[in-house]
């Protein structure tokens, strides 16, 4: 018996009904036996007892087919949530289609008939239930983008390979620690799968705290829960405040409003900040804790790709004025940071290809061995399974909390973290700000960084190439046209680069330099290598 587990919209019947033709396999449809058996519909078993009669009609009927004739059964998607059916299900073989959570919103329209999505956030409910499926099946596959023959292929592959083997269920998720060892404000990063609900486990003991403030945007507020709930169990007083999405909400403004709030709520300087988002709400709560009250405790769940492998971790706070990003803020190091891998799997596909260019960077600039593991894990990376997500997430941290460790303050080392963006900056600002990704921008600026040292003779073209492999295995751009008196322009205009435009460039894979002035005319050359 294969049972067929996964979130509403995930195709289980058509591709069930396919598996099972595949497979000569009769195809039963779980929903339909607890009907038959009920004698009468879902809607009316729910009307009169509830979820509770709903969810014991299923436990039954799943007991039952696990133990009947060999058939393919699609279930309905709460159904692991039961924990005697968990068991059921993995006791039998169980795959979960897993299917992108901007895919599933997309098939499920407004939602109407899906009584859970009415009561529960969905990113919230995505979130929880994926975990379950994944620790219930014994194969994941991801559907995004396949048409259901292509899935049924696929699940009838591994199930004749026989690679649909029980995972280990593991009790307590595996947690990995990085701990940024800065002078006098040593903490760590924490990184896991399913982990934002033990957020209170992973403070440092804070003696008297009783408050804690958690910043988060509106869309991300459900998600939130666990980590509030957390913080509620290890007995704090919590208050939350939802500030708008975008980089509009770095702003002196905006940092004033949360200053009047956490006012309002009386928090003291003993109590704790938790910024709870990208990057843009980690360095608006970093900077808002580090100046109320001359500096109170934060602690940051960084919630996309991009804010666990580098806004997050580094104490960097700002905000932006009209004259440029960034050119307000205060260096304030976290006391812990919270990377929970299973919060990526509802951010935007976008966002996390982005937040990659930031790990090849790390690869190039620090660990050439990461490279591999992106470019042989990228489509379960992109698929955002967590093990790889885990590990990807971890190197990174590692990297930048070695490199913070040494130079907190960017005297020497910390200025590699800026590997292409010279470039990027120029790109994001010659094509207008929002036209290129920053990360699309971060890749074509690294892409121009290896040109350029290649074409002053410091890097042989393999080192170029292998740029453009790690790089385009993310799926992230490796060629552009731009133009060099527009990025000319935008270096005039930025204050850092007063005394002439200096670079970050590779020696080799690993050893960047930085500091390196480049003539105009290697630099016009590397500009147009680019376009290839
Ligand atoms: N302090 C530093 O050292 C440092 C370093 C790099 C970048 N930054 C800053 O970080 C900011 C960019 O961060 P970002 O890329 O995370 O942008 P962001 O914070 O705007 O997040 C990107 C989008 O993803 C959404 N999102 C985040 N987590 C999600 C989730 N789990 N599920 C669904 N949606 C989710 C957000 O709501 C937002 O719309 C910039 O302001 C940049 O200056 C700071």
């Amino acid at each position: 018996v294969i049972f067929l587990i996964g979130f509403m919209g995930s195709g289980k019947s058509t591709v069930g009904s396919r598996l099972a033709e595949r497979l000569g396999l009769p195809f039963r449809d779980a929903d339909r036996a607890i009907e038959e058996r009920a004698d009468a519909s879902i809607p009316k078993i729910f009307e009169a007892g509830g979820e509770p009669r709903f969810r014991a009609l299923e436990r039954a009927v799943v007991a039952d087919l696990a133990g009947g004739p060999a058939s393919v059964i699609a279930l309905g998607g709460g159904a692991p949530e039961d924990p005697a059916t968990f068991e059921s299900l993995r006791a039998a073989t169980t795959v979960h289609l897993d299917v992108g959570y901007g895919e599933a919103m997309a098939r499920l329209g407004d939602g109407a008939g899906r009584p859970m999505l009415a009561q529960e956030d969905s990113k919230a409910l995505f979130v929880r239930r994926r975990a379950l499926y994944r620790r219930a099946a014994a194969l994941s596959v991801a559907t995004d983008g396949r048409s259901p023959d292509a899935i049924a292929e696929a699940i009838a592959a591994e199930l004749r390979a026989g690679r649909a083997r029980k995972r280990e269920l593991a009790t307590v998720p595996e947690t990995r620690r990085v701990r940024v060892a800065v002078p006098g404000a040593a903490h760590d990063v924490v990184v896991g799968s399913g982990i934002s609900g033990s957020l209170a486990g992973f403070l440092p003991p804070l003696a008297d705290a009783e408050k804690a403030f958690v910043v988060t945007h509106p869309s991300l507020a459900g998600l939130a829960g666990a980590a509030t709930r957390a913080l509620e169990g290890a007995g704090l007083e919590v208050s939350s405040a939802l500030v708008a999405e975008g980089e509009a909400s770095k702003s002196l403004s905006a940092a004033g409003r949360l200053l009047d709030e956490l006012a309002e709520a009386q928090l003291h300087r003993t109590d704790l900040v938790v910024g709870f988002g990208g990057g843009v709400v980690t360095d608006l709560a970093g900077y808002v804790a580090s100046t109320y009250l001359r500096g109170v405790a934060v602690a940051h769940v960084a919630t996309s790709l991009l804010a666990q492998v580098d806004a997050a971790i580094g104490g960097k706070t700002g905000v932006n004025l009209a004259r440029g990003k960034n050119l307000v803020g205060t260096i304030h190091q976290p006391a812990v940071v919270v990377c929970d891998v299973d919060l990526l799997a509802t951010l935007p596909r976008a966002e996390l290809v982005s937040g990659l260019a930031e790990v090849v960077k790390y690869g190039l600039i620090a660990e050439p061995d990461l490279l591999e593991t992106i470019t042989a894990r990228a489509g379960a990376i992109l698929a955002a399974e967590p093990d790889p997500l885990v590990e990807i997430v971890a190197r990174s941290a590692a990297i930048k909390a070695r490199i913070v460790a040494a130079d907190e303050r960017e005297r020497g080392e910390r200025a590699h973290l800026n590997y292409g963006h010279t470039f990027a900056h120029a790109f994001e600002h010659s094509s207008g700000y929002g036209a290129l990704r920053h990360g699309e921008a971060v890749a074509l600026g690294m892409m121009a960084a290896a040109h350029l040292a290649h074409v002053l003779g410091r890097l042989p073209a393999e080192t170029v190439e292998a740029h453009r492999t790690a790089l385009a295995s993310a799926g992230l751009p490796t060629s552009a046209a731009f133009e060099p008196a527009q990025l000319e322009g935008a270096w005039r205009l930025d204050k850092k680069y007063r005394r002439g435009v200096r670079f970050v460039l590779l020696s080799e894979l690993g050893r960047p330099e930085a500091g390196v002035a480049a003539p105009p005319a290697a630099v016009h050359e590397a500009i147009k290598r680019l376009r290839e």
